[in-house]
C-alpha cells in the first residue's frame, strides 16, 4: 500500500490533527514532511487532549512508527517538551524519528521573526513568532544548523561561529537588540542534541523501507494551500509549502508512491493572521461562528477570523494538491445556523471569476457571490453514517463536493475521534 497524503485545504487549522490520529489507526508510518512549531494540531481520543506542533499526530497508535521529516524545521526546546508532556501521560514515544537533515530553528530564528514581524509595522505578516520562516530563510541562503549537527559538539561550533557573527551584526546593528553569546549557544543547543540523539536519524531510509514491504504510510501536511509560498497569499503566508507536492520533497519519496490525497476542509472558513479573506464576516455572523466554533489558535491563542466556505479557494485546493477525497470537518459548528452560504465565485470590477487571482490587492477587491442553502438545525454530534445526516446538511455537502470537484471522503461531527463519519475507506 502506498503513501495517502492529508493536506490542509484553506488557511491551517482545517482538523487536520484529527484526521490523521483517525486515520493512523491503520498506519505504519505517520510523517510530518513540511513547517515547524508554527503548525497546531488539536487531538481528541482516548489519551485525553493534545496540541501537538512538531511530533506527527500518529504517535498515539503503538503500531505507527513517527517521522519528522526533513522538510521540517525544529525548535529542539520545543520538541522535548513535547516529548515530556506525551510521556508524562504514558504515550510511548521510543518509535519517533527525527530527520538529522531537518533544520532547527536557533534562538536568533526566534528573535528575528519578532524583530522582523515589529519593522513591518502596518504591513507585518502576522507570524506565529516562532522563528519559523527565518529557519527555512537561513535553509535556503545555505547558512542553516541542521538536527544531525547538534549531536556533534564540535562540528555545531565550527559551524555556527560565523552564522553567529553575523546574525549578531543583523541584530545588533539593524534592530539594536542584544546580541546572542555563542558559548552558552553551543551549549544549550549540544545539551538538546544529546537528549534528542536517540531519535535523530537518516529518516527517508525508514520511509522507503515501509513503502518497499507495501506498509501504509501516512503523510501529516501543516499549514494549509491558501498559506503556500508559490499558491496562497503571498506575501501572508508561511515559508514552506503545505501542499502535496512538498510532501515528497519534505520526505525524500517519488510524486508515485502518493496514491491518496485528502484535503481537509472546514464546513466554513477561517484563518489566523493577516491577509486577504474573500469570504471573511465582520459582522455578527462572523462573531457567531468564532464562538460557536471557539476559534482561537491552537499555537498563539489569537481570535481566528470566520467566513463562509469559500467553494472557488475549495477547487482550486482540489486542484493544486491532486485530491482524491475530502475530509470536511467541524459540520457540527453549523448545526444551529438557519441558513447557510458558500461562495461559488467572485465578483470584481463587474466581472465574474471563478478563480483565485494572484495578486493580493485584486483578491482584496473580489466580492463573493453567494448561494444560501437552509440549515438543519439539529446536533449532528451523534451521526455516524452519511445515510443518517438530515437532508439540509446532506445537500450542504453535496453541493460543496460539486462546486470543489471532488468527491467527500470523510465527515467530521466533533473533535473525538469518533465523532466522524467515513464515506470511503481512504487507507
Ligand atoms: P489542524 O491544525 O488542522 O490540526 O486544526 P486545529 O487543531 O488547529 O483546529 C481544529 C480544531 O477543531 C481543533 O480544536 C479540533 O479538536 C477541532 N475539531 C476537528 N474536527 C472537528 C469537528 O468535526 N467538530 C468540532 N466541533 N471540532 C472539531
Ligand atoms: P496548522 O498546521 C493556521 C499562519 C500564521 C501567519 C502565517 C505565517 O495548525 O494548520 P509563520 O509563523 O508560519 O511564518 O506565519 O501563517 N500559520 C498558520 N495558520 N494554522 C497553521 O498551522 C499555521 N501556521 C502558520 O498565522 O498568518
Ligand atoms: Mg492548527
Amino acid at each position: 500500500m502506498p503513501a495517502i497524503a492529508v493536506i490542509g485545504g484553506q488557511w491551517g487549522d482545517e482538523g487536520k490533527g484529527k484526521i490523521v490520529d483517525l486515520l493512523a489507526e491503520k498506519a505504519d508510518v505517520v510523517a510530518r514532511f513540511s513547517g515547524g512549531n508554527n503548525a497546531g494540531h488539536t487531538i481528541v481520543n482516548d489519551w485525553g487532549e493534545f496540541a501537538m506542533h512538531l511530533i506527527p499526530s500518529g504517535i498515539f497508535h503503538p503500531r505507527a512508527t513517527c517521522v519528522i521529516g526533513n522538510g521540517m524545521v525544529v525548535d529542539p526546546a520545543v520538541l522535548l517538551k513535547e516529548m515530556e508532556a506525551l510521556t508524562k501521560k504514558g504515550v510511548d514515544i521510543s518509535r519517533l524519528y527525527i530527520s538529522d537533515r531537518a533544520h532547527v530553528i536557533m534562538p536568533y530564528h526566534i528573535l528575528l521573526d519578532s524583530l522582523e514581524e515589529e519593522a513591518r509595522g502596518s504591513a507585518a505578516i502576522g507570524t506565529t513568532r516562532k522563528g519559523v520562516g527565518p529557519a527555512f530563510v537561513d535553509k535556503t541562503a545555505r547558512m542553516g544548523i541542521r538536527m544531525g549537527d547538534l549531536v556533534d559538539e564540535d562540528r555545531l561550533v565550527e559551524k555556527l561561529l560565523p552564522i553567529l557573527e553575523l546574525k549578531n551584526q543583523v541584530i545588533t546593528k539593524i534592530y539594536e537588540a542584544q546580541p546572542l553569546d555563542l558559548e552558552e549557544v553551543c551549549h544549550r543547543y549540544t545539551y538538546y542534541g544529546k537528549l534528542l540523539a536517540p531519535h535523530i536519524t537518516e529518516t527517508s531510509t525508514i520511509v522507503h523501507e515501509a513503502l518497499r514491504q507495501g506498509q501504509k504510510v501516512l503523510l501529516e501536511g501543516a499549514q494549509g494551500t491558501m498559506l503556500d509560498p508559490d499558491a496562497g497569499t503571498y506575501p501572508y503566508v508561511t515559508s514552506s509549502s503545505p501542499t502535496a507536492g512538498n510532501a515528497c520533497l519534505g520526505l525524500g519519496i517519488g510524486p508515485t508512491q502518493i496514491k491518496e490525497v485528502v484535503c481537509v476542509f472546514k464546513a466554513y472558513t477561517t484563518r489566523v493572521g493577516l491577509g486577504p479573506l474573500p469570504t471573511e464576516l465582520l459582522d455578527d455572523m462572523g462573531e457567531r461562528i468564532r464562538e460557536l466554533g471557539h476559534e482561537y489558535g491552537t499555537t498563539t491563542g489569537r481570535a481566528r477570523r470566520c467566513g463562509w466556505f469559500d467553494a472557488v479557494v475549495g477547487r482550486f485546493a482540489v486542484r493544486l494538491n491532486g485530491c482524491t477525497g475530502v475530509a470536511i470537518t467541524r459540520l457540527d459548528i453549523l448545526d444551529s445556523l438557519p441558513t447557510i452560504k458558500i461562495c461559488t465565485a467572485y465578483q470584481v470590477d463587474g466581472t465574474v471569476r471563478d478563480y483565485v487571482p494572484s495578486d493580493i490587492q485584486e483578491l482584496e477587491k473580489c466580492q463573493p457571490i453567494y448561494e444560501e442553502m437552509p440549515g438543519w438545525q439539529t446536533s449532528l454530534r451523534g451521526v455516524r453514517r452519511y445515510e443518517d445526516l438530515p437532508a439540509e446538511a446532506k445537500a450542504y455537502l453535496a453541493r460543496l463536493s460539486d462546486l470543489i470537484e471532488c468527491p467527500i471522503a470523510i465527515v467530521s461531527v466533533g473533535s473525538g475521534r469518533e465523532e466522524t463519519i467515513v464515506c470511503r475507506q481512504v487507507i
